[in-house]
């Protein structure tokens, strides 16, 4: 199995309300290690070109409102499949079809406000990971 590494937001949803031990927690037990992470305040640009890919959904711009409205954690995590594995822990992006047990499922307020972001595939990963890292911040 290869290792990979996938890009992990703790939403401000998540911070305001000090949950940020108990998701990454739930990361780690899940056999998911953290790299690299830093706790930072998004700007609006920052957060626009983050979900840049979205900015012709309905939900663009209150997404990006809302990823400014608080501090974010910004993290690497790395394991076996880690992109499939942290989308698994995290659960559906919609917390009302979210497994018992996963992070979205016990933590999300909305599907807005659902506590994480995860990269979608590697090559989302390896992009989003480079958005936030330098290489040198990243230690194994
Ligand atoms: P995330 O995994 O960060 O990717 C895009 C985010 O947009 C998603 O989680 C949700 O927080 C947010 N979002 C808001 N409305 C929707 C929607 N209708 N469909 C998908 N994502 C949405």
């Amino acid at each position: 199995m290869t290792q990979e590494r996938t890009l992990s937001i703790i939403k401000p949803d998540a911070t305001r309300r000090n949950l940020i031990g108990k998701i990454i927690t739930k990361l780690e037990d899940g056999g998911l290690k953290v790299v690299a992470q830093k706790k930072i305040q998004l700007t609006q640009e920052m957060a626009k070109e983050f979900y840049e890919v979205h900015k012709d959904r309905p939900f663009y711009n209150d997404l990006v409102n809302f990823m400014i409205s608080g501090p974010v954690v910004v993290q690497v995590l790395e394991g076996e499949n880690a992109v499939l594995k942290n989308r698994e822990i995290m659960g559906a992006t919609n917390p009302d079809e979210a497994k018992p047990g996963t992070i979205r499922k016990e933590f999300a307020e909305s599907l807005e406000a659902n506590s994480v972001h995860g990269s979608d595939s590697i090559d989302n990963a390896k992009i989003e990971v480079s958005f936030f890292f330098d290489d040198e911040e990243i230690v194994g």
